[in-house]
């Protein structure tokens, strides 16, 4: 593992956000796995909606369909009733049509390879890679802004978004490891969140500073770089 992998899933075991669609490192250490049905949904409900928004609802969704199989057999009527107020309700269609398919063509099974989740209504690149690494351990760059904002910093990417998406992903494959992907990318996610954040990021607590050649530069604010308008 590269030092900074390393770093980061320890400080993960530390320092992770306790969010109801996680199992703790501790609780995966102990054979716990993670509910393929519960990360999709929490990727779902995350696309456009803050953690603190999902909260509720996604105990909601689970406490009345705790299955892919309960929710295929939900009305789209119901499923909606239950997703007002999470805007974007496009999502709450494809809900459904993918939990369908899910139960009816999987098996009730979410598929573990990206190109099948991809195919699946509503999983785009993000949602495939995050669903096959948090809840199949696959070893798949996971991108998100705040994956491209903690990357951009690391390695002081100078080429302004959306040119550089190559390069971010090319520079978070490489970081993550064959062994716990899933929770180097919620690490990755959770240290973009709380600590590698767009304003004043808290880069003296931070578990990678002395890797960051954002940091060096002394303004990691300037990261990821503004195409000029
Ligand atoms: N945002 C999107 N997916 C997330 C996750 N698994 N944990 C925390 N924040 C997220």
């Amino acid at each position: 593992m590269q030092p900074i992998t390393t770093k980061l899933v320890k400080w993960y075991d530390a320092h992770h956000r306790i969010l109801p669609w996680r199992i703790s490192p501790s609780e995966r250490s102990q054979g716990k796995i993670a509910d393929p049905y519960r990360i999709w949904l929490s990727e779902i409900m995350l696309q456009q909606t803050t953690v603190e928004a999902v909260k509720p609802y996604f105990n909601a969704f689970t406490k009345k369909w705790p299955t892919v199989a309960r929710l295929a057999a939900a009305s789209q009527d119901d499923v909606l009733r239950a997703w007002a107020g999470l805007g974007y309700y496009s999502r709450a269609r494809n809900l459904k049509k993918c939990a369908d398919i899910v139960s009816n063509l999987y098996d009730g099974r979410f598929p573990s390879e990206t190109p099948d989740l991809k195919a699946l209504p509503g999983i785009g690149d993000y949602t495939a890679a995050a669903i096959a690494s948090i809840a199949f351990d696959r070893p798949v760059a996971v991108v998100d802004g705040n994956v491209e904002r903690v990357i951009t910093r690391l390695y002081a990417i100078t080429t302004p978004l959306p040119s550089a998406k190559p390069a971010i992903r090319a520079k978070m494959q490489a970081l993550t490891p064959s062994e716990r992907p899933g929770d180097f990318a919620q690490a990755m996610m959770d240290l973009g969140a709380g600590i590698c954040t767009p304003k004043r990021p808290a880069c003296i607590i931070c578990p990678v500073n002395d890797n960051c050649q954002a940091l060096k530069t002394g303004e990691p604010e300037l990261f990821p770089v503004k195409a000029p308008k």
